[in-house]
């Protein structure tokens, strides 16, 4: 096995390789966390809607929160708390950003637009939390389950929250709005 050596020293430390893995995960959506907490302010700034802004900004804060408990998690597992670039979640604020430039500044258009790419963000959150707080079971670290479980929930109604600004009445308004 190519890897023996390093994987065997890394064992003796005490670690598993599925708890290697667990951090490794942890540090990704801990960088996509931070990356969205920097993404969220411009979102809400190009909402049309009240409505929509008020909704991105209290996701603001829930996911400071949720940075927040990341930390805790890493601090309970005695890790330094450590980002490692999300490709997935750096390519999903690309995406939400380039709306702006492909749809028309005051249109409920560019909402319909901005629920969808918050959306992808979501799905992509509640897979990684769920993920997570399936290994944490598997590591035997229920405590640390339960926070993940905490934050999976929040993803999910958020998820719930953006599907009916669409619903009442976003996209209504934007199937009136012409090209
Ligand atoms: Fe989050
Ligand atoms: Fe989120």
């Amino acid at each position: 096995m190519e890897n023996a050596g390093k994987g065997s020293a890394k064992r003796q430390q005490g670690g598993s390789l599925l708890q290697e893995l667990f951090l490794d995960q942890l540090r990704d959506i801990y960088w996509a966390e931070n990356h969205l907490v920097k993404a969220l302010p411009r979102m809400q700034k190009a909402a049309t809607s009240a409505e929509l802004a008020e909704a991105f900004e209290e996701h603001l804060e829930v996911t400071q929160e949720h940075v927040s408990r990341l930390e805790q998690i890493f601090e309970m597992m005695g890790e330094k708390a450590q980002g490692k670039k999300c490709e997935a979640m750096e390519g999903l604020v690309k995406e939400a950003e380039s709306i702006l430039q492909e749809t028309e500044e005051g249109t409920s258009t560019r909402d319909a637009a901005l629920i969808i790419a918050a959306q992808k963000v979501e799905h992509y959150e509640i897979a990684s939390y769920g993920g997570l707080a399936t290994l944490a079971k598997t590591l035997g670290q229920s405590e640390i389950k339960d926070l993940l479980g905490q934050t999976l929930e929040e993803e999910k109604e958020t998820d719930e929250i953006l599907t009916q600004l669409a619903e009442n009445n976003i996209n209504q308004a934007a199937s009136q709005e012409d090209m």
